[in-house]
């Protein structure tokens, strides 16, 4: 019995006899030779079915292979930099075949299919190439996330996901029977985070978030993964800086773990290697005035060639004037100073202009939007008190928030990264339903 190794380790097995458990992507080849487009999980590689070295009997069980077929292969490794399909160029030279068993005909084609199709048949769609690519990469992305906050005195304290009230506005709630007694799915752990830095300084918080978005957009999910950083003693300047720190090491880091897969998914990465400290920081009021220049000389953005809206300042910016303004720089881009209006109830009002907030979104470059919403929080209890009577929150369920406020209240900020938006920016993708193993997108719960 060969030792069983996975392809990506390929490289450090050349010229050794192994096994390899996986499933058959495509043969081709006739005659003598066959070629088999195999992957395991790890990797992608090719193995060379040659009729003299395998055998009569063996070598006609290869040629009734159909995609998805499993099997174990066993040959020697070969480095060849030809080797089509293979990322790591390494191939394998069958001497035996393992059968375990003849898929029926796969549905998914090498042809185009529609995004429906594959939807449905998502528990399928996972397999192919690309799907994979991404979801290494959203698995990269993860691990960056934990690394730089646990090596930068964060600490993980997880916050419920039923709740008893809004975190982030009424409007996409999603209601649940909690026994009786209505209750709502998180839509932020924020509002724990905020307890939580009284106790621990620094914490993050890192789950399934759920918003009942009523529109279908590229950006929206009604599921989605969000990182949410707090930190007590710290004002919106210095949030700013932590966070291009961290986007910083995230995107770096998925450059240098992920190359494979990124140059499977063909990502033209030179805007990525920009993505340094420090970011560009503009006033919403500066982003307005961008905007609505824009707009007068009728300036066109992707994807679908719109010129750029003009936008009365106190509104909140739409896609299209997101693309543009991140298109004005090379790195994501920090909007700050939001109408306190367009914004959360908890954003601490700035001194002396209450009709702008302490907040910062950051506009990833190339047409992907925000990508991290954050705040300075109110400190004042009163001033608390008085916005959720303002948003018309019911004031007992906010009571505990409150407290926060009483017992050694500190200037405190903090903000949300979404996942699937920074996967599909890293990755390139249009729609964030690839960004997520199984995407929960308006109309859609299966599979
Ligand atoms: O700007 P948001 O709504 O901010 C909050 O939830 C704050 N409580 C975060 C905080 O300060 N702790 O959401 C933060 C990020 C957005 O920038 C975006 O990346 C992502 O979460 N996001 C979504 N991603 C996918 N689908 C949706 N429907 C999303 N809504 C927000
Ligand atoms: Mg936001």
């Amino acid at each position: 019995m060969a030792p069983i190794i996975r392809i990506r380790d390929a490289k450090d097995h050349v010229g050794e006899v192994v096994s390899v458990q996986g499933w058959l992507q495509r043969r081709t080849g006739k005659g003598k030779i066959n070629f088999l487009r195999f992957r395991d999980g790890s990797g992608i590689f090719q193995a060379v079915a040659f009729r003299p070295n395998l055998g009569d009997e063996k070598f006609e069980l290869v040629t009734s292979l159909t995609t998805e077929s499993s099997a174990i292969l066993t040959g020697v490794i070969k480095a060849d930099e030809r080797a089509p399909g293979t990322p790591g160029g390494y191939e394998m030279d069958l001497s035996d075949i393992e059968i375990v068993q003849v898929a029926e005909e796969y549905p998914i084609t090498p042809k185009e299919h529609g995004v429906e199709f594959l939807l449905d048949n998502r528990h399928l769609w996972l397999r192919s190439n690309t799907q994979w690519a991404i979801l290494r990469v959203r698995a990269a992305v993860i691990r960056a996330i934990r690394d730089w906050l646990d090596d930068n005195g964060f600490l993980l304290v997880d916050t419920p996901i039923l709740t008893p009230a809004a975190g982030e506005g009424t409007t996409t709630l999603f209601e649940i029977d909690y026994h009786g007694t209505p209750a709502f799915l998180a839509q932020t752990g924020q509002l724990y985070n905020e307890a939580n830095i009284f106790a621990f300084g620094r914490v993050y918080c890192f789950g399934p978030t759920f918003r009942a978005e009523k529109s279908k957009t590229r950006r929206h999910l009604q599921e989605f993964w969000m990182v949410e950083p707090e930190v007590a003693f710290c004002t919106l300047e210095q949030l700013l800086e932590i966070e291009e720190q961290f986007v910083s090491y995230i995107v770096q880091t998925v450059l240098k773990d992920c190359a494979d897969e990124l140059a499977l998914l063909e990502r033209d990465t030179t805007l990525l290697q920009n993505v340094l400290p420090p970011f560009p920081r503009i006033s919403y009021d500066r982003a307005v005035d961008m905007i609505n220049e824009a707009a007068t000389q009728g300036v066109i953005v992707p994807p679908n060639d719109e010129p750029v809206p003009a936008i009365p300042w106190g509104e909140d910016f739409g896609a299209p004037h997101e693309t543009f303004l991140a298109s004005k720089f090379d790195r994501p881009v920090f909007v700050t100073h939001y109408p306190t209006q367009v914004k959360a109830f908890y954003m601490e009002p700035e001194p002396g202009r209450p009709e702008v907030c302490r907040s910062a979104d950051m506009l990833a470059p190339e047409g992907y939007g925000e990508i991290i919403g954050g705040s300075e929080r109110m400190s004042d209890p009163t001033m608390l008190e008085a916005a959720i009577k303002k948003h018309k929150l019911p004031e007992d369920a906010y009571g505990w928030y409150v407290d926060l406020r009483k017992y050694g209240s500190v200037p405190h900020s903090g903000f949300g990264l979404g996942v699937e938006r920074t996967v599909a920016w890293l990755t390139g993708i249009h729609h964030l339903r690839e960004a997520v193993p199984f995407p929960r997108v308006l109309g859609r719960l299966t599979p």
